[in-house]
């Protein structure tokens, strides 16, 4: 099928046009490469540079692909706190005309890349589905209208419709990771320490967790890639709905740290910071439901081999 993937020059997305080119899919890029990268496309499939907001250029593209997943969107949590409206214009702003050139165009499917920061801060136990979503960031509020906006649009314009909810995406392929600039995700940060780039500030160690700090749930960027095309194949089906992807297992700075050193052998140069605004205590994804819904799980949830893909990538990228 033809898959038209906007943001599809950026981490998962590039990740998921590799993973649908295996599967025999003919992915479309449409990206800005405001945060993506050119080369970061496969040689062979189709780039398209241009903002998703062009109609011009959406609206052939919608008309002659069967499906679209949509991960163009700003997200970095600190820069939705510095500039909200920036977050909600590209954001939310972006999706609605994404929707406006699905009704007139079609595909009459869609995958959209939602994410943990819908839920906020909550108990001590992995958020399911329908548990309370209360965004503390302007990032996760940005990405629970869009959620709301699909819900009330898909029926409307019989728009079969997934939003998946990723955790911490992590992890390389051995071709494509990830490449901020400014990098601001604790694993390649971590790893950049360990190459003697950098120290690590560590965001605040009194948080109402075992050791004090945050707990993520990392998921392999080819676990995220992988439930992409079982999520289009389960649309074939007339599923949809909201579905979190994670692998289920939380992990601690702290022990997102030890497993850089396990896994480079190198020791970590590692300043303490004060807590960033705008980080949950916990965010682990309840799997049950993406499992039953997908027939998908992660199947790479061990935090020192996701680590150690993103070791692999890190000295391709930076040398040593
Ligand atoms: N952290 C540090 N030091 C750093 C960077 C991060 O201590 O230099 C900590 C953060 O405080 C947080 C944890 O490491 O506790 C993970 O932070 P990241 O910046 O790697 O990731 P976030 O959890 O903030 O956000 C990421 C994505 C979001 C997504 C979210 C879902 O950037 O898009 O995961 O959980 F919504």
């Amino acid at each position: 099928m033809k898959i038209l993937v906007t943001g599809g020059a950026g981490y998962i997305g590039g990740a998921f046009v590799r993973a649908a080119l295996a599967a025999g899919h003919e992915p479309v890029v449409l990206d800005n490469l405001s945060t993506g990268h050119e080369d970061a496309v496969p040689t062979g499939v189709e780039l398209v540079r241009a903002d998703l907001r062009e109609r011009a250029v959406l609206d052939p593209l919608l008309a002659r692909c069967g499906a679209v997943v949509h991960f163009a969107a700003l997200s970095i949590v600190p820069d939705s706190i510095a500039d909200p409206v920036t977050y909600y214009r590209e954001n939310l702003g972006g999706f609605l005309v994404l929707l406006d050139g699905v009704r007139e165009h079609g595909p009459a499917r869609l995958v959209f890349s939602s994410s943990a920061a819908v839920y906020g801060d909550g108990g001590g136990r992995p958020f399911r589905e329908e548990d309370p979503t209360r965004p503390v960031n302007p990032y996760g509020g940005t990405k629970l209208a869009m959620e709301q906006t699909l819900a009330h649009v898909a029926p409307a314009l019989g728009l079969r419709a997934f939003s998946l909810r990723y955790f911490n995406a992590a992890g390389a392929l051995p071709d494509h990771g990830e490449r901020h600039d400014p990098e601001t995700h604790l694993v390649p940060l971590a790893l950049e320490a360990a190459l003697g780039r950098r120290t690590l500030t560590l965001f605040g160690e009194d948080y109402d967790t075992p050791d004090g700090t945050c707990i993520r749930d990392y998921v392999h960027v080819a676990d995220l890639a992988e439930a992409h095309l079982a999520a289009l194949a389960a649309l074939e089906r007339g599923e949809g709905g909201v579905l979190n992807l994670g692998t289920g297992r939380g992990h601690s700075v702290r022990e997102v740290l030890a497993a850089v050193e396990r896994v480079t052998g190198r020791s970590l140069p590692v300043a303490r910071g004060p807590r960033r605004e705008g980080d949950p205590a916990r965010l682990v994804a309840a799997v049950d439901r993406a499992e039953a819904v997908l027939g998908w799980r992660a199947a790479r949830p061990d935090l020192d081999a996701i680590v150690a893909s993103a070791w692999e990538w890190a000295r391709r990228l930076h040398g040593g």
